[in-house]
């Protein structure tokens, strides 16, 4: 299954900076941008991407999407309703182009690499003016060009998924908080999971190539960086470089950035070097999200997920002996087909014995094209709203409870900003990932500062600022 990496040369790049200086001059093109954006981390950092690229080409933001000249959709596929809320979103900006003609709307992401969606768009939606799917995405100034040059739609979604394109220029959200992705693609096709089909091979980027962007974001201030990968556990596997992502992590560590984190981890090959260095590298932020899906065998076998209820465990019990104070957080889905009530009810018991942060609970979303799609036993829809009620209600009294508990700790905040409703409120992050809100001054906006922890809310710390 082993697939050539397709490294982007440099003259491919640099053709499409030609590409974003002609559209820049060209009179006819777009002056301002809207990015919307679905899904999971990697496509936020896909649309920093694409708004480095548009602004090379000297647009500027719009305020609203209704007065854009260019709106992009960069959708996400994971389950149907992220599919239908993209979907409902786009055909609702045809209302605003029948009053602007000029507006020029854009879909890329995950939603438009599948074949068939890709074909329907082409049909069912003609006011899209411009499409291209998750491994082209850095053509896009070639296609806008295109686009505005004939005053026709144009739509490129081709299968060149396995691609790596280093330097894009990129506008990041915040000057505080960054994204560096560190692989794209998986290879692991859990049986419920489109991401696979949308987002190819696994594709590792060069160590140095990573390095050196943290050095720089390090050099520009930023305080926390989020290295992401489908799976980064398995990062370098594909590659000529024999790195482990445990070494990648220690380098990207001593570039000068005070905080590091990484998602996701795979518990099917979490190593033991990984947890090693976590525990004794300040720099890594006390906090692993290790997605388990399931508390029964039987389903994580169906799910083709390569472990155990038991592997799981021994997995969390090595990492909580390594760091007794790390957060834990998780993915979870009820209703994977076949499950039975006692099936599901081995989830329950396992969310009990782990005692997660928090964690994300899904229903099962069949997405054509994979194996769980075609399996028996689709369960009622009834059936898993009361399973993922029952869930999260779980969850909801373990958070309460482990944030209860932490009253009186002192915690290292990142300061993100302010709250929308007091200036004097601060808001930010701890190590451990969990909200924290307390009184400061602005001054504070972008500093690690000790709090020491005073209440809790539902999930949120209530903190005071210790001097
Ligand atoms: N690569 C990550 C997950 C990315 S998708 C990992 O393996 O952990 C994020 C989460 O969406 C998954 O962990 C899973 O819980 C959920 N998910 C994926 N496909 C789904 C589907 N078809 N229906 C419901 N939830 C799904
Ligand atoms: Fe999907 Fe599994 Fe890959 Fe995660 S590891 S992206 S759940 S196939
Ligand atoms: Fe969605 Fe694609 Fe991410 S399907 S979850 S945006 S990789």
């Amino acid at each position: 299954m082993r697939e050539e990496i397709k490294r982007i040369p440099e003259e491919a790049l640099a053709k499409q900076q030609e590409y974003m200086r002609l559209v820049r001059f060209h009179p006819d093109r777009p002056k301002t941008y809207y990015i919307v954006t679905y899904g999971c981390q990697m496509n936020a950092h896909d649309s920093e991407k694409l708004a480095g690229m548009l602004e090379e080409m000297g647009m500027e933001p719009a305020g609203e999407r209704t007065q854009a000249d260019i709106v992009l959709h960069n959708t996400c596929c994971i389950r149907d309703n992220a599919e239908r809320k993209a979907l409902g979103n786009v055909t609702w900006l045809k209302e605003i182009k029948k009053e602007r003609p000029e507006l020029m709307i854009g879909v890329c992401g995950c939603m438009i690499q599948q074949e068939e969606m890709a074909k329907k768009l082409l049909k069912q939606y003609p006011f899209i003016d411009l499409a291209f799917g998750t491994g082209n995405l850095y053509r896009m100034p070639e296609y806008l060009l295109e686009a505005i040059e004939n005053k026709s739609r144009v739509i490129r979604v081709d299968q060149e998924s396995s691609t790596v394109v280093e330097g894009l220029p990129v506008h990041r959200e915040s000057d505080i908080k960054a994204y560096i992705t560190v692989m794209y693609g998986c290879n692991n096709f859990c049986s419920y999971c489109i991401v696979p089909y949308v987002r190819g091979r696994e594709r590792s980027r060069r160590a140095d190539d990573i390095v050196r962007e943290a050095e720089g974001l390090a050099a520009a201030g930023v305080k926390e960086i989020m290295l992401l990968g489908q799976n980064v556990n398995s990062y370098g596997l594909d590659s000529e470089e024999s790195i482990s992502f445990a070494k990648l992590l220690h380098r990207v560590t001593q570039t000068g950035i005070p905080r590091v984190r990484f998602m996701t981890s795979h518990p099917k090959d979490l190593s033991d070097e990984l947890i090693d260095e976590m525990a004794h590298n300040p720099v890594i932020a006390p906090h692993l999200h290790l997605p388990v899906q399931s508390g029964s065998d039987r389903i994580l076998h169906e799910m083709n997920r390569r472990y155990t209820r038991e592997h799981y465990l021994s997995r969390v019990k090595a990492l909580r002996s390594a760091m007794p104070n790390i957060g834990l957080t998780t993915d979870l889905i009820v209703a994977f087909p076949g499950e039975t009530e006692e099936e599901f009810e081995e989830t329950l018991s396992l969310v009990e014995e782990v005692r997660y942060d928090s964690a994300y609970t899904f229903i099962y979303s069949p997405r054509k094209g994979t194996r769980a799609a075609e399996m028996p036993g689709q369960i009622d829809p009834q059936v898993a709203s009361e399973r993922i009620e029952r869930l999260i209600a779980a969850q909801e009294r373990i958070t309460g409870e482990i944030l209860s508990d932490m009253a009186g700790q002192t915690v290292q905040v990142l300061v993100e900003g302010t709250s929308r409703r007091r200036a004097t409120q601060l808001t930010g992050k701890s190590g451990r990932n969990i909200n924290v809100n307390f009184n400061g001054d602005a001054s504070d906006v972008g500093k690690i500062i000790p709090v020491r922890v005073t209440g809790a809310g539902s999930n949120t710390l209530r903190g005071e600022k210790e001097i």
